[in-house]
């Protein structure tokens, strides 16, 4: 799988987009493209942001088609991942109660938090036009790298 053979490329290849830039929507933005090119069969990668005011999950930079731009705390998979501060990997996103297709396209799912001080900042949200497209292992690969980035961005 590309992202584990070529992790260290990715790792310096985020590290030297978000090293010299502070703007958290700038790095939001060239860390989904990096994501993307390096997730073969994806067809939407990004991220949901923490609304306090509102009380919701709201879109952040992404590539892939329109998606829904406020998800509910308690409402499909991404907010299962806030609610419960864990990644979770939906295989058959069909048979997951209350997924939010916001691509009809998508099968399976990625959503990993990205957590400073104990909060959940944002959601990483991946999706595959495959069905369990994620093997175990790329899936701990793939919390892991996210973890690593996660530490570089700057959340107000
Ligand atoms: N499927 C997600 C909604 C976001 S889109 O996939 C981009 C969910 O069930 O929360």
């Amino acid at each position: 799988m590309q992202i584990i053979n070529d992790r260290k490329t990715f790792i310096l290849q985020a590290k030297s987009l978000l090293e010299d830039e502070k703007n958290l929507y700038a790095n939001l933005s060239n860390l989904s493209a990096l994501f993307k090119e390096y997730l073969p069969n994806t067809n939407w990668v990004g991220f949901y942001l923490l609304d306090n005011e509102d009380n919701n999950l709201v879109l952040g930079p992404f590539q892939g088609k329109i998606a829904c731009v406020r998800i509910p705390f308690n409402k499909g998979v991404c907010g299962h991942c806030y609610t419960t501060k864990e990644p979770i990997y939906v295989p058959d996103v069909h048979k997951f109660k209350g997924h939010i297709a916001c691509d009809s396209n998508t099968n399976s799912e990625l959503v990993i938090p990205i957590i400073q001080n104990n909060e959940v900042k944002a959601l990483l949200d991946i999706d595959s036009i495959k069905y369990d497209r994620f093997s175990k292992e790329e899936v701990n690969t793939l919390i892991e790298l996210t973890n690593e980035i996660s530490k570089l961005l700057i959340f107000k």
